[in-house]
């Protein structure tokens, strides 16, 4: 096999295949035929924004808007969603952030489809195996196409949907051009809500850097981060959360007698009767530290495979242009790491960067946070698909090859991916 060739990129783990576990073409494609429970038709459209501020700005909208709507399922329910390319020139696609998706259906253009061409359409079909928050961009010029607009949440509810005794908000943050928005609107943006309703508000990050999020006027707790509860959080006061970009992070809170704001690094959502907004506070909630260990399901301490992704800088030539170009162990895409697994494969990587922020995205799984520079985690299982990796930062991460497929594994800091940060994950 490809991982017994010794390339040195692939780590010094104890490499071995599940023989019995073949890739094969069905486990790519699921769900096949089937009538779908959710079904949603999405036009892509190279159009006009505008804010409620005035600005107006040439975007690109689905559906007439951007975001495009919420998409709200239940777990393993079949979702079925139709993107016709109206106007996008360069192609487009979609791609289901953070959901485990058969990996055909992960939208990624040129690695699981082609761009979808103007006047043609691609159908999506999964069954999300996870509750939680989600979204959907698109992976086709996605430094470009996701900050013109090319984005929307998903939100998969438990099977038999949410508890009824939650308002539960979707708050997607996206700049325009400069302009920070909430679910597209900006400023002090009023919700519906009255004291003593108990508030779920999604945090979606579809920006290139880390968001700070925090509660002004009440205590809370972050109730889930990127689609996974966390086990028996705390509630919190004085401490803000860092929503990593391409990130989620939910928080819970009651609303009190005198209102509460949820901030989110410019605009905020007032909930109840308008009440003082707080400066940020300087402690950040650390989710190495915070709630309650639970078993993770399997033994991060046994790996089949080791794996180093070490992000750099080095001078070099790329398409006859010299720069200081983004490497992953030392090499420039695409001389990048392929990091070969076999189904069932117990991973361990440690990611590090030398330089600059780098919020790392695998596609198609979750990994689960072992360790940032040294220091174990003790809290509840910290499950991420977006990770942000500070400069000098080493995390250790585990996850479970359990989704067969080539996947993308690169920094959601998409003008980063452009220019090289990408290495994929590879089933044989
Ligand atoms: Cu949200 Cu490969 O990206
Ligand atoms: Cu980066």
């Amino acid at each position: 096999s490809v991982a017994e060739m010794g390339t040195p990129d692939l780590g010094g783990g104890a490499a071995h295949a599940h023989p019995d576990h073949r890739v094969a073409v069905p486990d790519l494609t699921e769900p096949g035929d089937g009538t779908p429970d959710v079904r949603v038709r999405l036009i892509a459209r190279s159009d006009t924004i505008r804010l409620d501020s005035g600005q107006e700005m040439h975007g690109l909208t689905l559906n007439g808007t951007s975001p495009g709507p919420v998409i709200r399922a239940e777990v393993g329910q079949l979702v079925e969603v139709e993107l016709f390319n109206e106007s996008v020139t360069d192609g487009t696609t979609l791609h289901w952030h953070g959901v485990e998706v058969p990996n055909a259906m992960d939208g990624v253009a040129g690695v699981t489809q082609d761009a979808v061409p103007v006047g043609s359409t691609f159908t999506y079909r999964f069954r999300p195996p996870r509750a939680g928050t989600y979204w959907y961009h698109s992976h086709q010029v996605s430094h470009e196409q996701v900050p013109r607009g090319l984005i929307g949440a998903l939100v998969v509810e438990p099977r038999g949907g949410l508890d009824s005794e939650t308002t539960d908000l979707v708050a997607l943050v996206h700049s325009y051009g400069g302009t920070r928005t909430v679910n597209g609107a900006t400023g002090e943006i009023p919700v519906d809500a009255t004291p003593g309703d108990r508030v779920r508000v999604r945090v979606i990050n579809t920006g290139n850097g880390p968001i700070s999020a925090w509660v002004s006027g009440t205590p809370f707790r972050l109730a889930a981060i990127d689609a996974s509860d966390v086990h028996r959080p705390e509630t919190v006061t004085d401490r803000h959360v860092q929503v990593t970009a391409g990130g989620r992070a939910d928080l819970e809170l009651v609303v009190p007698a005198s209102g509460a704001r949820v901030e989110l690094s410019g605009p905020s959502l007032v909930l109840g009767p308008d009440s003082p907004a707080e400066r940020r506070p300087e402690a950040r909630l650390d989710p190495l530290t915070y709630g309650e260990p639970a078993p993770l399901g399997f033994d991060p301490e046994r790996p089949d495979r080791r794996f180093d992704y070490a992000i750099g800088r080095r001078p070099a030539f790329v398409r006859g242009r010299p720069g200081l170009w983004w490497s992953i162990n030392g090499h420039l895409y695409p001389d990048v790491p392929m990091f070969m697994v076999a189904e069932k494969d117990v991973v361990r990587v440690s990611i590090t960067s030398r330089s600059d922020v780098h919020p790392m995205h695998l596609h198609g799984h979750r990994m689960v946070v072992l360790s940032r520079d040294g220091q174990p985690a003790t809290g509840s299982p910290w499950w991420v698909d977006s990770l942000n990796v500070a400069p000098g930062e080493t995390y250790e991460v585990a996850f479970v090859a359990d989704n067969p497929g080539a996947w993308m594994f690169h920094c959601h800091h998409l003008g980063h991916a452009a220019e090289g940060l990408v290495a994929h994950l590879m089933y044989h």
